[in-house]
């Protein structure tokens, strides 16, 4: 088989080979978030949320010095977003609501009108061109206002969010069908507790990160159940949560090392998906025992890791229609035990060391089959969940147009996913590329190598003006043709 598709001005696809055909029923999405697009920080009523504050007080810790006060323009230029989205065919668009721009101080006594309307023009634009909207409440830009009061290390944190994601569901439930409450708790929480780095920069390792946990965990639940109780009879809709993960490779064929990367794979994965989607519910037995023996042996009263109560665990067990799961890298993982006298740390609870291995193929960031353990274990462990792919991708270094390795990653991940779903029977129904288009990438800014757009963004441009990479046409044409061909080559005109 030979065939060329010549679908933009500047550069065609030659496929040629075989082909292994898409699972039937299965959906293809883009990922964007609000912070990290929309801009229009403070347009017309906006509050403020805590990454506009991190960038704009510690410069310094972003590593260009930008903030995502324009970003991509998208709070204005969202019917460009669409274009794309509907150039690429995607059966639906992955994006998230601001929570400060529609409620600029966090409470819900006050709604940013205009806030309400943009996202109203985005939902009703997807609709009308046939993409279904899956929004995420929230991806990291808590506001402001909450963080003052502690923010998610504040338990109350649950009951705030219950009634934000109330307003979202009565305000947008209607024509949004898949819901996601948090994404990537291990970011908000570990990410920024356990190493200062990111919003709201507060540095607690070991302890901000565990509180910060038990909350989005109770206020997951909460969306969920409320969801279930007054919306879903009328809108139908399917309600989930986003968990990242790496596959955890042991080191060696050690015992040791075998128990570190399963370990691993517990706190890492499962102190989020053990709560919601086993049987028993609760964190995993191995983080609860770890930590309550690492808090002993440092004089601390409790356990660091704050318990849930038993009606807590039944409340918070199986309350997801979905598994989200953004997966990006596979680790090496070895055994390693830390000092009692180190101060407390999530990593030094784990007892475990990672690296990238030099020698994977086709590269220590394109690692396929750490996709399909990790799905397979997902499935093992958790009676094989409905699983979302909510983010999958590959950072590029120049944002450039001919982005050969994104598209051998693409083909490789979604050869491996395909093998996931047709010969191990993983339950794996809808598939998301991160992301749309290049982006503030959190703390790293716009600096190169974190480019991860499918569409350019020319950042210097007052417009933004977005022109598709090669990967666009590539992602395309399997959404268009419903299969993955063997053999790719990229070529220019
Ligand atoms: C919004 O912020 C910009 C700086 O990014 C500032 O110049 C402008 O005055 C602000 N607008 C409002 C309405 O506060
Ligand atoms: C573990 O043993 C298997 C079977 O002998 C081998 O294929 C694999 O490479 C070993 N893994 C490591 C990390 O040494
Ligand atoms: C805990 O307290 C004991 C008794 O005072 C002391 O010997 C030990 O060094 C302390 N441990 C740490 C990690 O500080
Ligand atoms: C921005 O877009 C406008 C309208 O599409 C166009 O007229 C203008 O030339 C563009 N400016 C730049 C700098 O690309």
């Amino acid at each position: 088989m030979f065939k060329t598709i010549n679908l933009f001005l500047l550069m065609k696809i030659v496929l040629v080979g075989g082909a292994t055909p898409v699972p039937s029923g299965f959906t293809f999405g883009v990922a964007t978030a609000s912070y990290q697009v929309e801009g229009g920080w403070n347009a017309s009523g906006k509050g403020e949320s805590i990454w506009d504050r991190f960038t704009h007080t510690h410069p310094e810790l972003v590593t260009d010095h930008n903030t995502g006060d324009v970003a991509c323009d998208s709070y204005h230029l969202w019917r460009e977003d669409i274009k794309m989205l509907k150039e690429m065919g995607v059966d639906y668009y992955r994006f998230s609501l601001s929570w400060p721009r529609i409620l600029p101080d966090g409470f819900t006594n006050k709604i940013n009108e205009d806030g309400v309307k943009y996202y109203n023009n985005i939902i009703n634009e997807l609709l009308k061109n046939n993409i279904q909207p899956m929004v995420t409440l929230y991806h990291w830009d808590l506001p402001q206002k909450l963080q003052d009061l502690g923010g998610w290390a504040n338990p109350d944190l649950a009951q705030y969010f219950e009634d934000y994601a109330k307003i979202a569901f009565k305000l947008f439930g209607d024509r949004v069908k898949r819901w996601i409450t948090i994404n990537e708790p291990a970011s908000i929480c570990e990410d920024t507790y356990g190493n200062g780095k990111g919003a709201p920069h507060v540095f607690s390792p070991g302890i901000g990160d565990y509180l910060c946990g038990r909350t989005l965990l109770l206020a997951h639940a909460r969306a969920y159940h409320m969801y279930d109780e007054l919306y879903r009879k009328s809108h139908g809709g399917k309600i989930g949560i986003t968990i990242d993960s790496i596959w955890a490779e042991p080191n060696s064929n050690n015992t040791e090392d075998i128990e570190a990367a399963e370990r691993e794979m517990e706190m890492e994965l499962g102190w989020w998906a053990n709560p919601i989607f086993s049987d028993e519910g609760d964190y995993p037995s191995i983080m609860k025992e770890r930590i309550a023996r690492n808090s002993k042996l440092e004089n601390f009263t409790e356990s660091r890791l704050p318990p849930f109560t038993n009606e807590e665990i039944k409340f918070i067990r199986q309350s997801a229609d979905f598994f989200g799961l953004n997966h990006y890298h596979t680790w090496s993982i070895s055994n390693h035990e830390y000092p009692v006298n180190d101060s407390p740390s999530y990593q030094k609870d784990k007892g475990t060391k990672g690296v990238q291995n030099p020698n994977w193929k086709p590269s220590p960031l394109i690692v396929p089959w750490g996709f399909r353990k990790l799905l397979n274990w997902i499935k093992k462990k958790y009676n094989n969940p409905l699983v979302y792919i909510t983010e999958n991708g590959i950072g590029d270094n120049t944002g450039i147009l001919q982005d050969k390795e994104r598209i051998l990653f693409l083909k490789v991940f979604l050869e491996a996913l395909f093998q996931a779903v047709n010969k191990d029977g993983c339950n794996v129904k809808s598939y998301t590329v991160w992301s749309l288009m290049d982006n503030m990438e959190w703390d790293s800014g716009y600096t190169f190598s974190i480019k991860f757009g499918l569409y350019h963004v020319d950042f210097n441009s007052a417009n933004r003006t977005r022109t598709p990479k090669a990967s666009a046409l590539f992602y395309k044409s399997i959404i268009k043709n419903k299969h993955l061909d063997d053999d790719v080559h990229v070529v220019v005109v």
